[in-house]
This record gives structure tokens, C-alpha cells and sequence, in this order.
């Protein structure tokens, strides 16, 4: 029996709520945007047309390089008028999914949280991410996970140990099913429905233009490439395993193997090994590489089987609370029924995949009309399906609303902003830095200076020895007393500490206070406090400080004035950390 749609989930659980009579198309469908060519045609009544233009200028700052556009890129590329944009972008500054940088509009990590809740309810990136993983560190080849995206394939899970030589795909990228492995695999399962939705797609779009992720087609024959892949999924379907020889570009080659659901006997996603002519031929895959594949697979399977039920995490709360508070702080500029009907997709996650329009309400705090419209909002731009009748999930495109440029983090990225700001706030330089492997150096990750003229001339990538500054002592603070380097430790001024037991010491009186605080033990004239930077396991990645002229502030007033501004900032940072950490790794370089 075909899934019911929302609507129908929906009949009756609510009196229809009057058609929106300023409800318009998705304005990128009439700007002739190809991406919006999938989209039905028509936008239901009760569709929130705020969210349906959120959601466009989310997938529009997907696409674009680095996930930035200025405000009149953005008008242009969405069609929407200046000021709707004005008020949508500021809408989701506020929320923390974007940042306003002047003129540009930049995508922020917090609103990985969105895919997050995807992947999370998904839950084969928690349970299959490790032994991918230790597949690719054993093979050396880059390891990828793939769901089906109707008549795509979208990446849940990357491992890439991808040379310098070909693309590499990222988490949330979207490919046509019929350039990969792994497409012939899930169009094995694929309805009539399906295969007409895929020619369709390839009338509209014979060149691949709606896949940001791709380079162009270059084929000239395309009906010859289309039968080619009816063939292909035939022999996918007898094998069991598919291949794709440099479909997508000269040079990558990749072997695919389904990764079935034990209870259902379905694709739950595709299991794929990828290289290069270089190092492979599409045939040698097959040979050397495919029967490994194929034991990781079914190890893969059996943890599926045996995999306890997910443990349904705390929904987000007070979100309608917080809503209604931003509403009264910024006014017409903030646009409540988008950021409302944002807040929607988190109410999904871990032991919390198919819920119901009560479990959606009380989840988010909305009222049951406005959780509903949300939701026919969502199924109409694909974001969200009927799961059974009477629950509604989460699809993988809702990894299209910026997860790709989002999901190779850096612990310098997403602190530069916070620095930024705390440069700003206390007008003194500030700093990130990270341990050397010997934890006898600092070295600087991200800086934000002011224009005040500092006698340290310090660079990203400067080394100082750790055990004189404020960042190195947070950072050694935190190792165990038998890891602490403490001998043979450097005067720098006469006030330098050198003695490994007053150092031990002081480390101990940071660990416990929670800050350091240094004064002129680098340099004569120099003051510098510093604290922590914990990510998702409590562990200290790194270090934040701020420095200064001692004539500037007194030691007291920097604990006064300086700390808790620092802490604020850390604090920040360890947030869009935890977001930005939970499905991809964070490098700290
Ligand atoms: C990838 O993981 O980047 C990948 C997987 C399958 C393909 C091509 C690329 O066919």
C-alpha cells in the first residue's frame, strides 16, 4: 500500500485552518529556478509561506560557494523582494543559522542542527559511522554511506580518505542515482512512480544543472546513458553489488554494496569504496576490494539486527517561549511563522523518527494548527513524509538546507566569529590556540587583533612555548600530571615560572578555577588571561585567550571585567562545537 501523504495523515485532526490568501509559489519556481522544477506545482492552502521562503533562501545559501551570498545575491537568486529578504535573513541570523557580515550572508554551524535531527532519527550514521570508518582505515580508500533521495542518492557518512585528485563528496551532497554505485542499488526498490519521477528529471535537466555538487554531464548521448542504467540496476539487482567506472569524472571509480535492513529485507542505505584509475580500475575494486566490502556489510547488518531500540532524547525546549521573546525584541523583523515552523524539525531526532502532530506540538511548545501547517509546508517542499498514518519523519532532503558547507567544520571556523565579537566587546586582541603534539609549544589557530599596536607579533600558526602563557597553561591544565612537560622549561623574563613544581602546581590551581591568568612571564609588559574550550566529551580542544599591556588593566580587573566576557565566548563556541561535532568530525587546525 503506497504511504499515505500528510495531508491525508492530517484530514481531521484539525478544522482547516483558511487558505493564506498571500500564499505564492516557491518564489525560485517563478524566478525559473531549475531546483524548484521537482516541486509540485501547487503550493496547498495552508502552506506558511513564510517557512516555504525560508526554506528556499537556506537552499539557495546551500548552493552557493562557502555558503555565502550578499543580500542582493540573495534577492536575485531567490526572486524575492529586498526587504522579504531583509526580514527572512534576519529572522535567521536571530535563530543562529546564519551570520550577517556587512552585506553577505554567511550559513553558521548551528544550523547543522537541523540535518542533525535527520541524521539522529535516521540513527545508521550512530550506528554504522564506526565500522565505515575502520573499513576506509584499513582499505586506505575513502568509505561513503548513502541513503536513496528518491531518484538521487544523498550521503549520511563520509570517510574520506579522498587523494588530491578527484572530487570528494560531502555529508548531505546530493547525486544523480543513475552517475553512481550506489543508484542502481536502491533503483532496484524504485516504484513506476519513481522511474517516471527519474525521466522526467532527465528531460528537464539533461545536463545534471540541478546537482550543486556535480561538474556538468558530458555526455552527448543521453538516451544511450539512460538505457545504460536500466541495465545496469537489472545487474545490480543479480549481483547484489553495483560499480560506477568514472561516471562522475575521469578517474573515480567506486563499488557499492546495499546495507540491508534485517527486519525488513530493505535498502536501509549503500555501503560504497571509493578510488581512483590510479590506484584502481573499476574491475580491481570488484576483485581486490568488493569481498572486504562485503564482510563490513554484513557486519554491518548484524549490529542493525541486534542494535537495542533508539532511547528517545529530550525534545528541544521552551523553543515557542523563546520565539515569542525574540518577537517582542525585534518586531516586524523577525518573522515568527518561520521561525516557528523552523523549529518543527528539531522536535524530530534519536527514539524520535515518527511522531505524531500531538507529539510535533508538545515537542516544540506550538499550537496544534501551527505544528500542522508546518508540517503541510514541510511535505510539500519534501522536507517531511507520512510515515504510517498517523506519524510524520523526517526525509534526507533536509540535509539540503546547509549541510554540505557546513559539514567539513574547523575548530578555527566556528570560533573566528565568537573572537570577533569578543574583540569587539573588550577591545583587546584575541586568541585560539591548540597544544603541539610535545605539549611543550601553543600554536595559534585563529586571532583577532585590534588596531592597538601589540609588542607580541603573533600570526596564525605562531608557536610559544606553553608553559608562559595564559593559553598553554589552560591547555596543559588539562592533561594528566604524568603528560605535563615540566622540565627544562625556558626563562623568558625574570618573572618566568621554571620550577616543575610551583608549575605543576599552578596547573592544578587552573584546573580548578577554571581560567589562567598570566603576567609577564612571556614578555615584560604582558598580561593574558586565557580559559578552556571543551567539546562534546568535556575533553579541552583548545584555548581562548585575550592580551594585553599590563598598564592596560590590573590583574583583578581582568578576572572581573575580562573573565566572564571570555567565558561567555567559550561558551558560544562550545555550543556550535557540540552542533557542528555530532555527525562529522571537527578538525582543530
Ligand atoms: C563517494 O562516496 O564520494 C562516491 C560514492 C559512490 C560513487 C561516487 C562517489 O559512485
Amino acid at each position: 500500500m503506497p504511504a499515505k501523504t500528510t495531508n491525508e495523515a492530517l484530514q481531521g485532526a484539525e478544522a482547516a485552518v483558511p487558505a493564506d490568501p498571500a500564499a505564492a509559489a516557491d518564489p525560485a519556481a517563478a524566478a525559473g529556478h531549475p531546483a524548484a522544477a521537482a516541486d509540485p506545482a501547487v503550493v496547498p492552502a495552508e502552506a506558511v509561506t513564510p517557512l516555504l521562503r525560508g526554506i528556499t533562501v537556506l537552499r539557495r545559501l546551500s548552493e552557493a560557494d562557502g555558503g555565502t551570498l550578499s543580500l542582493s545575491g540573495l534577492e536575485r537568486a531567490t526572486g524575492l523582494a529586498r526587504s522579504t529578504v531583509d526580514r527572512i535573513t534576519a529572522t535567521l541570523a536571530r535563530m543562529g543559522y546564519v551570520r550577517l557580515d556587512g552585506r553577505d550572508v554567511t550559513l553558521a554551524p548551528r544550523l547543522m542542527e537541523l540535518g542533525n535531527a535527520y541524521l539522529a532519527a535516521l540513527r545508521l550514521p550512530a550506528l554504522l559511522g564506526a565500522r565505515a570508518d575502520a573499513l576506509a582505515d584499513e582499505l586506505d580508500e575513502s568509505v561513503s554511506l548513502a541513503v536513496g533521495d528518491r531518484d538521487g542518492i544523498r550521503f549520511i557518512h563520509q570517510a574520506t580518505r579522498r587523494r588530491a585528485m578527484s572530487l570528494s563528496f560531502r555529508i548531505g551532497d546530493l547525486l544523480p542515482a543513475e552517475r553512481t554505485a550506489p543508484g542502481p542499488l536502491f533503483a532496484t526498490e524504485w516504484t513506476d512512480g519513481d522511474w517516471r519521477h527519474w525521466r522526467a528529471r532527465r528531460a528537464a535537466d539533461p545536463q545534471d544543472h540541478t546537482f550543486p555538487a556535480l561538474p556538468p554531464r558530458r555526455s552527448s548521448s543521453p538516451d544511450e546513458d539512460d538505457e545504460d542504467f536500466a541495465r545496469r540496476t537489472a545487474r545490480a539487482a543479480a549481483d547484489g553489488w553495483a560499480l560506477d567506472d568514472q561516471l562522475i569524472e575521469p578517474g573515480l571509480v567506486a563499488v557499492s554494496v546495499p546495507v540491508r535492513d534485517p527486519r525488513t529485507g530493505r535498502i536501509a542505505c549503500v555501503a560504497n569504496v571509493v578510488s581512483h584509475t590510479s590506484r584502481h580500475t573499476a574491475q580491481g575494486l570488484r576483485d581486490t576490494l568488493l569481498p572486504r566490502l562485503r564482510s563490513a556489510v554484513a557486519e554491518m547488518e548484524r549490529e542493525l539486527g541486534t542494535a537495542p531500540p533508539a532511547e528517545p532524547g529530550a525534545p528541544p525546549a521552551g523553543l515557542a517561549t523563546w520565539t515569542g521573546a525574540s518577537k517582542q525584541e525585534l518586531g516586524r523583523e523577525f518573522i515568527e511563522s518561520l521561525a516557528r515552523g523552523l523549529t518543527v524539525l528539531t522536535a524530530f531526532g534519536e527514539g524520535r523518527a515518527a511522531l505524531t502532530l500531538t507529539e510535533v506540538a508538545k515537542a516544540t511548545g506550538l499550537a496544534r494548527a501551527t505544528a500542522r501547517r508546518a508540517l503541510i509546508t514541510y511535505e510539500h517542499a519534501g522536507l517531511v513524509t507520512a510515515v504510517s498514518g498517523r506519524t510524520f519523519g523526517l526525509t534526507p532532503r533536509v540535509l539540503s538546507l546547509g549541510f554540505p558547507p557546513l559539514s567539513r567544520p574547523s575548530l578555527p571556523l566556528i570560533a573566528r566569529p565568537h573572537l570577533a565579537a569578543l574583540a569587539d566587546r573588550v577591545h583587546e586582541s584575541t586568541s585560539l590556540a591548540v597544544l603541539s603534539d610535545t605539549g611543550e609549544e601553543v600554536q595559534y589557530t585563529a586571532r583577532v587583533g585590534t588596531t592597538r599596536v601589540m609588542s607580541v607579533n603573533i600570526t596564525v600558526g605562531t608557536r610559544l612555548p606553553a608553559h608562559a602563557t595564559s593559553l598553554g597553561r589552560v591547555l596543559l591544565a588539562d592533561l594528566p600530571e604524568h603528560r605535563r612537560p615540566l622540565s627544562g622549561l625556558r626563562r623568558l623574563t625574570p618573572h618566568t615560572v621554571t620550577d616543575p613544581a610551583a608549575l605543576n602546581a599552578l596547573l592544578t590551581e587552573v584546573r580548578t578555577q577554571g581560567y589562567a591568568l598570566v603576567d609577564e612571564e612571556l614578555e615584560e609588559g604582558l598580561r593574558s588571561i586565557a580559559v578552556p574550550v571543551r567539546d562534546r566529551t568535556g575533553r579541552v580542544v583548545a584555548a581562548v585567550n585575550t592580551s594585553m599591556h599590563v598598564t592596560r588593566r590590573t590583574a583583578r580587573e581582568c578576572v572581573d571585567d575580562l573573565l566572564p566576557e571570555l567565558r561567555a565566548a567559550a561558551s558560544r563556541i562550545e555550543a556550535d562545537l557540540r552542533v557542528a561535532g555530532r555527525f562529522t568530525r571537527v578538525s582543530t587546525t
